[in-house]
């Protein structure tokens, strides 16, 4: 049968994380400038492509799928591919499931369970209605609110995503983390990463994961924690709260030997790595005249330019970003 994935350094890939859309209805300012130039939606995969590639995958031995964007659910057929990639679970796939901003989610968190979704990853930086404004440069927190309790209500598992920013919400961390946690929410903790061109200096905002980490031990007891969910992040358990809290250091400490991923962007561009530009054309291979062969033989190249490591690094300073795409090109 076909060949798993596995790279040139024999780490078994498993995990695909597939942004189905550039697109966002907010504009966190770490992440993309208000006036943000999106695709042409010509170049965007059609439904139809992002369901061959993701069961071409699920062929090759990847068992999680991750829908990113952009925001996934700005997507309008998008709930037609959960539909889809939902009958795949149990089937192929061990997990479904999807990072969001959250504005959409009363909306669809009911149609993402029957679809088959068991667990999401919601983005928040900010309870104080203020400060999202401020940082997402959208008047959305009641609704991202009201979305996290229809997920909640419908028996999804949440974790929040939380970038720490210093001097914007570093003070307030401890009490996300309380807020999610008294929601039975997990919590991740993320360093901020260079990635594309935004109106300001990153790391003028850029805050260690160890800083606040002593911060929250002032507070609460932390321990280390075996849980693993296959991504980048480190848990440790907070005695207080009851609840796990995640740690994504990218930048002080980096967790590449044992990567299972890789990332396809909109418009079918394999990422090898998210620190990386190694980078292999899918949306080619889907629409020339021989898709599977073509499709096979583009993993098999991505299997062998995979890095060993990202190259994220904090003297950046004062330069442009180590890359110059955004992370809503590959959804992280
Ligand atoms: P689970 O562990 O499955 O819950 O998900 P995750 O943490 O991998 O995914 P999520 O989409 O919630 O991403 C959280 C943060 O991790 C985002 O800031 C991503 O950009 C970042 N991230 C995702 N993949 C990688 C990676 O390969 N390397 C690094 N350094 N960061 C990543
Ligand atoms: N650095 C760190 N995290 C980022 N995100 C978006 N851009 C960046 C960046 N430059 C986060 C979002 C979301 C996740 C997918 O990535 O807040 O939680
Ligand atoms: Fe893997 Fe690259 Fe992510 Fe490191 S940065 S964990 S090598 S994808």
């Amino acid at each position: 049968g076909p060949t798993l994935l596995v790279d040139q350094f024999q780490r078994r890939i498993t995990y695909l994380r597939l942004s189905v859309t550039d697109r966002c209805d907010l504009r966190c300012a770490y992440c993309m400038p208000e006036r943000m130039t999106f695709l042409p939606r010509k170049d965007v995969l059609s439904l139809e492509e992002l369901h061959d590639l993701a069961l071409g995958f699920i062929a090759r031995g990847i068992t999680k799928i991750r829908l990113t964007g952009g925001e996934p659910l700005v997507r309008r057929d998008m709930m037609e591919l959960v539909r889809a990639l939902g009958r795949k679970v149990g089937d192929g796939l061990d997990e479904l499931t999807m990072t969001t901003n959250g504005t959409r989610l009363a909306e669809f968190a009911e149609d993402l369970f029957a679809a088959g979704v068991r667990r999401i990853n919601v983005s928040l930086d900010t309870l104080d209605r203020d400060r999202f404004v401020r940082l997402a440069r959208r008047d959305s927190l009641a609704q991202v609110l009201e979305g996290l309790a229809a997920a909640r209500a419908v028996g999804l598992r949440v974790k929040l995503n939380t970038v720490a920013l210093k001097g914007i919400n570093e003070d307030e961390l401890p009490e996300i983390v309380a807020w999610a946690h008294g929601q039975g929410f997990e919590a991740t903790l993320i360093e901020v990463m260079p990635l594309g061109e935004i109106e300001e200096d990153r790391f003028d905002h850029y805050l260690p994961l160890s800083a606040v980490r002593d911060r929250l031990e002032r507070r609460w007891t932390l321990t280390e924690s075996e849980h693993r969910s296959g991504g980048p992040a480190r848990y440790v358990d907070v005695a207080e709260t009851g609840g796990r809290l995640g740690l994504i250091t990218p930048l002080t400490n980096n967790f590449c030997e044992g990567c299972n991923r890789i990332r396809v962007t909109a418009t079918g561009q394999l990422y090898a790595c998210l620190g990386g530009n190694e980078q292999v054309d899918l949306r080619a291979a889907l629409r020339s005249d021989d898709p599977q062969g073509r499709l096979d033989a583009a993993l098999d190249l991505a299997m062998r330019i995979k890095p060993a490591r990202h190259h994220f690094a904090i003297d950046g300073h004062g330069q442009a970003p180590a890359l110059s795409r955004h992370m809503s090109m590959t959804g992280g």
